[in-house]
């Protein structure tokens, strides 16, 4: 229970966020980002994670719709998915992303998504996600797409969150300019 966390969460506005995640190629190296994922998506009482969120460009993502690693029934990790399909009834929902902290906003996405993707033995499936699951599995394959929860906000839901994606900003090129100020 209290091995490392090897990851920190890249937030908004990092680039690396912004950046396509490209395939990667099922090893023991992949299953070992795969449980250091989970323990970063846990510690950070996430229901989801991308790889891109941990600064890698890699098409990888986990999720758990429970958000407990308590109950590890509810973990999936889907490699290299596809989106096959997105079907059913558009359905609002307001969500958080770890990139975000503090901030939240209705997104609209189709109820159901079929995703083609690896487990991490390197298993293809073809699989209909549906409820919260396919909530989650749409937002994360966002993040490998380089798409974030400001893209998918109403401009109400933008300005309402303005201070805090300011704050965010301001709090990135601070880190920025500290980081400058070692080399
Ligand atoms: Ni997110």
């Amino acid at each position: 229970m209290s091995e490392p966390l090897e990851y920190d969460l890249t937030l908004f506005p990092d680039p690396v966020l912004r950046k396509r995640a490209e395939p990667v190629a099922v090893d023991e190296g992949l299953r070992e980002l795969v449980r250091a994922m989970f323990r970063r998506m846990y510690a950070s009482e996430g229901v989801g994670l991308a790889a891109p969120q941990v600064g890698l460009k890699q098409r990888v993502l986990v999720l758990n719709e429970h958000g407990e690693a308590e109950r590890p029934e509810g973990e999936l990790a889907l490699i290299n998915p596809e989106i096959l399909a997105r079907e059913g009834e558009p359905t609002v929902y307001e969500e958080g992303c770890l990139s975000f902290p503090g901030i939240y906003a209705e997104v609209t996405r189709p109820a159901r998504c079929r995703v083609r993707y690896q487990d991490p033995d390197g298993n293809t499936h073809e699989t209909e996600f549906e409820g919260f699951v396919a909530r989650i599995v749409q937002h994360e394959y966002d993040h490998l797409e380089g798409v974030l929860l400001v893209d998918r906000m109403s401009a109400a839901d933008k300005h309402q969150n303005r201070l805090a994606l300011e704050e965010l900003k301001a709090r990135y090129a601070k880190k920025q300019a500290k980081a400058a100020a070692k080399r």
